[in-house]
């Protein structure tokens, strides 16, 4: 059920962090897998056996570029499409936050996905699946984040819309949250600290904690699963931990 033997996947930032770990991933399990990144990551792609092309995914024509090469590359179309490209930058707050920031973080976390999702089913075939990256920011909004925050809301939303339009192709749609992960982008010592009291598991994910549900979102094992958000974050939104009442009431049990 989890084997991806004869497919044919397209990840974009896959150079680094979750996204080369979820290529990793797909190539341990039998697919032939094309990165999709802004840096260059030709000798990142060899060394696992992947195949790299140029994407911007901020950029729209770069986008539909990208995968047009990616199938000339594989030879066939797409079956799975991973749209994971994104970057962490937090502003201070709402009023104060940079014009800058506010259009580069829109145009890579939420036109980057929305572009994706518009020209990727051309390249795939019936039958496929595409897995967006979001984040738990999505769902639990710290201070500082607000675009962050706002773009990783519009992936969810954009992965039921997408589920919905596409399942007449048999093409699944679903999006995966992470909590902080190690990677360039999320393993700042803070991260760790929040982790520590946050979340159930008590630490920061690691992108193997990642990739195995990438794994299962792209293989038949979750074949009647289209449009579903999964948040993986140790558990940071079941609700307060022992370790946060500790911190904040002195005792771990509910107050009473
Ligand atoms: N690490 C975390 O704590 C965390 C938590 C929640 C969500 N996420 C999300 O996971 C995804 C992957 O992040 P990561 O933690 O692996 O970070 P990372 O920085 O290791 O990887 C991000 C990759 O995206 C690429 N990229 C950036 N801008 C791009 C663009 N315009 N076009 C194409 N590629 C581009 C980068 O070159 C890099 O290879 C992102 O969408 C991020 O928002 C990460």
């Amino acid at each position: 059920m989890f084997s991806l033997t004869g497919k044919n996947a397209y990840v974009t930032g896959g150079a680094s962090g979750i996204g080369r770990a979820v290529a990793e991933i797909f190539i341990e399990h039998g697919a032939k897998v094309v990165i999709a990144d802004v840096v260059e990551a030709s000798v990142v792609a060899a060394e696992m056996g992947a195949t790299a092309v140029y994407c911007n995914v901020a950029e729209e024509a770069s986008v539909a570029e990208s995968l047009s090469k990616a199938t000339a590359s594989l030879g066939g179309k797409l079956d799975i499409v991973v749209l994971n490209a994104g970057v962490g930058d937090v502003g201070s707050t709402l009023v104060e936050t940079e014009q800058s920031l506010i259009e580069k973080v829109t145009k890579v976390n939420h036109w980057g996905v929305l572009y994706g999702m518009k020209h990727a089913p051309a390249s795939m075939n019936d039958g496929g699946t595409i897995i967006s990256t979001s984040s738990m920011a999505a769902f639990i909004s710290v201070p500082g984040s607000a675009v962050y925050s706002a773009g990783k809301r519009a992936v969810t939303s954009l992965t039921e819309m997408a589920a919905l339009e596409l399942g007449r192709r048999s093409i699944r749609v679903n999006c995966v949250c992470p909590g902080y992960t190690a990677t360039a982008l999320g393993s700042g010592e803070e991260g760790q600290r929040i982790c520590k009291v946050f979340t159930a598991l008590g630490r920061v994910a690691e992108v193997e904690d990642m990739s195995g549900v990438y794994l299962f979102l792209a293989s038949d094992a979750s074949r009647y699963m289209t449009g579903q958000v999964l948040k993986v974050d140790g558990g940071w939104d079941c609700g307060p931990t022992e370790a946060l009442l500790e911190l904040v009431t002195g005792s771990s049990a509910a107050p009473s």
